[in-house]
């Protein structure tokens, strides 16, 4: 049985200060409400370990936005997949399309963040979904085959089994614009066709697709009640702790 995720994307927010105090919230409100999800929060390197230590022995995972694709050395700036591993992180996003647009982050490159993710233990939620003039030519179901084909197929079956992915289709994200549910599930259910021709119905069952991109406390219950999508990937909704948890319940 596959797994279902709800995950907080922080992006470029919150001191560390404000960070803690909304991990502490998240997880005072999760001591009342159990989630029946997996929860998991991304948040800035900053954060890391401070919440990993905080949100230990708790049902809050933390997890990365980013991590380098070299492994150590002289890249100024930079944080290792084996660094983020270090602080007790479990997680990390790879391939969000902010990375991919603003860092013109290459196939090859999310193929080798990939690599060194699961090389050092840690989750990649892989993110994948097309921009608003490739869903307006009717290319998406092609562009997010591509972004499949480009940095994670080349994957044996035994490591491409340790990603989440995440469909984010970038018209979507931040724009208050949401994918309609069956926009959602039937891009879902494309993806999870896309991993049955690739490693098969058994793999292509247990790989945990969310959706991200607008998903909020008012339509996640709509986006999650298809079929294909195991849970979501929650930028600005995920910055107050009532939005969040509305959402997680809603899971
Ligand atoms: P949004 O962002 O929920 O603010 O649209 C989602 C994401 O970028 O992961």
């Amino acid at each position: 049985m596959r797994k279902n995720i709800v995950a907080g994307n922080w992006k470029m927010n919150k001191t560390l200060q404000e960070g803690v105090a909304l991990a502490t919230e998240l997880k005072n409100n999760l001591e009342l409400a159990p989630a029946t999800c997996e929860v998991v929060i991304s948040t800035p390197f900053i954060h890391l370990a401070t919440l990993a230590e905080l949100l230990k022995n708790t049902p809050i995972h933390v997890g990365a936005e980013n991590c380098a694709n070299h492994d150590k050395g002289a890249f100024t700036g930079e944080v290792s997949a084996e660094m983020v591993r270090s602080t007790g992180a479990e997680y990390c996003i790879i391939g969000h399309s902010e990375r991919r647009i603003y860092y013109k982050e290459s196939y090859e490159a999310l193929a080798e963040k990939v690599v060194l993710a699961l090389t050092n233990d840690l989750k990649p939620i892989f993110c994948i979904g097309e921009v608003k003039e490739e869903r307006e030519a009717g290319r998406q179901n092609e562009v997010v085959k591509a972004q499949l084909e480009g940095s994670v197929f080349t994957l044996s079956a035994e490591d491409f089994q340790k990603l989440t992915l995440a469909y984010e289709p970038v018209w979507a994200i931040g724009t208050g614009l949401t994918a309609t549910s069956d926009q959602a599930q039937e891009m879902h259910a494309y993806i999870r066709s896309l991993i049955a021709a690739k490693y098969g119905n058994e793999i292509a069952d247990n790989t945990t697709i969310l959706y991200g991109g607008s998903c909020n406390a008012k339509n996640a219950a709509e986006l999650f009640a298809n079929p294909d999508v195991d849970g979501g990937l929650i930028g600005g909704a995920s910055l107050k702790a009532p939005d969040f948890c509305a959402i997680i319940a809603a899971r």
